[in-house]
């Protein structure tokens, strides 16, 4: 999710605000006409935003719960549209713009929510965001409590204090400018505990960034020592180790590191059919038996196989085997090889389909099929298949015909 043109506007005016209304507090900036136009432009800004908002929550999909939330928000956004500085009020009653700021964290939060892939960079690059604000306030907070020196100009004495309060945030503190009065020194305390944590957060945050740049490799890797300390442990044979070890280098170069059944049955049924139907559809498109069998069918099925891995040399089954299942060729090559294992009866590619014979016609395996490279394969199971095809007789009939095709051939 990107944030929209309104939603930066909105957010760009908002910081402005809280920039520039503090140094006015603080500073008392000579600039009256200036400043009032900014007013205005807030107020209208402000106003129109809530506007949108409320339309918003008005057509929102979700629940009365989060209306509600909407509506106590939209009253934080009243406060901060309304043009105070239009009555004869103290100027402190400017700080009411600040209520936007809420408004603009609970924005924050959900575009952090929602760019999840890259949640440490969002991260980062907010927290940069609110310290440097908050550094701006610190320093006119500081300038408020010390008050301007007579001496030097304004931007000398919010550069002096600047520089205070960046030393003391980040807990360097030269000791050059010390507090002197009680409320300095409560201040002064504030900003040093405030810095710890500061210091804390960014320390963590850049570490466990350059640790997850890509998560799919630190994925893979915990795998691979978990399986490393396996076989180690159970003293598994060198060979078989090697095969180990390659099978999951294969799926980490197809991207395949990750269970795709679990993630699937983690979500509700909506988002599994079509997760399972983007992720599957390829390998039905190629299967000329589905090219024409309908939208309807390829969701059936693509929510009732699930994905299976075979290495070189690796028998899917052999001749005579009891047999429950078929197989749809996603990837790869396999060969199916006559009961006594010496001839070669077909190669099968990606988008062919085989198992058939043992499901439709009730018998055991007639041939066996051997992976000659790496296989991605799918797999249907007899019960699902039947349920599936008692749906569609048109797909059942080809697929029987071609069985008794095969199994006369073989
Ligand atoms: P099944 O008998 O269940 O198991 C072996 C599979 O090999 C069989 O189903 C068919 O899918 C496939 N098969 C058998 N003979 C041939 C052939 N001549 N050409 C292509 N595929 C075959």
């Amino acid at each position: 999710m990107s944030a929209s043109g309104w939603d930066v506007l909105v957010a760009a005016m908002t910081t402005l605000a809280g920039v520039v209304i503090p140094l006015e507090l603080v500073i008392g900036l000579q600039m009256p006409a200036g400043f009032v136009v900014f007013e205005w432009v807030l107020t209208v800004l402000f106003a129109a935003d809530l506007v949108v908002r409320l339309r918003q929550a008005r057509q929102s999909r979700h629940g009365a719960r989060r209306r509600s939330h909407a509506y106590t928000w939209a009253v934080m956004d009243g406060i901060a549209a309304f043009p105070f500085f239009l009555f004869p009020l103290p100027p402190v009653t400017h700080l009411f713009r600040f209520f936007k700021f809420g408004r603009l964290m609970q924005e924050m939060r959900t575009y952090w929510m929602h760019n999840i892939h890259q949640s440490l960079v969002v991260r980062l690059v907010l927290f940069s965001y609110w310290l440097v604000l908050a550094t701006h306030w610190s320093s006119c907070v500081w300038l408020m409590i010390r008050g301007i020196d007579p001496r030097t100009d304004i931007e000398t004495s919010y550069i002096g204090s600047l520089y205070f309060c960046i030393s003391t945030l980040s807990t360097v503190g030269f000791g050059d400018i010390t507090p002197s009065t009680n409320a300095e020194r409560l201040f002064v305390i504030g900003m040093m505990l405030l810095g710890v944590g500061v210091y804390g957060f960014a320390i963590g945050n850049v570490a466990s960034m350059l640790t997850r740049i890509d998560p799919a490799r630190a994925h893979y890797i915990e795998n691979m020592e978990k399986l490393d300390a396996f076989m180690r442990y159970k003293a598994v044979p060198e060979d078989l180790r090697k095969r180990m070890t390659d099978f999951y280098r294969h799926l980490w170069d197809k991207r395949l590191g990750y269970d795709e059944a679990a993630i699937l049955m983690s979500l509700p049924p909506s988002l599994r059919t079509e997760l399972s139907l983007f992720l599957k559809r390829d390998v039905i498109q190629r299967v000329p038996l589905f090219k024409d069998a309908g939208e309807a069918f390829v969701r059936d099925i693509a929510l009732q196989m699930s994905p299976v891995v075979f290495l070189p040399g690796d028998f899917v089954f052999r001749a005579g085997e009891p047999g429950n299942t078929m197989y749809f060729v996603s990837r790869g090559e396999l060969e199916v090889l006559s009961k006594d294992g010496k001839t070669v009866l077909a190669l099968l590619r990606d988008g062919d389909f085989f198992g058939e014979i043992a499901l439709v016609l009730n018998q055991p395996r007639s041939a066996s099929v051997r992976a000659r490279s790496y296989c991605d394969l799918y797999v249907l199971d007899r019960s699902l298949l039947q349920r599936v095809l008692a749906n569609y007789p048109d797909v059942a009939s080809r697929i029987e015909e071609l069985a008794r095709e095969r199994s006369l051939r073989g």
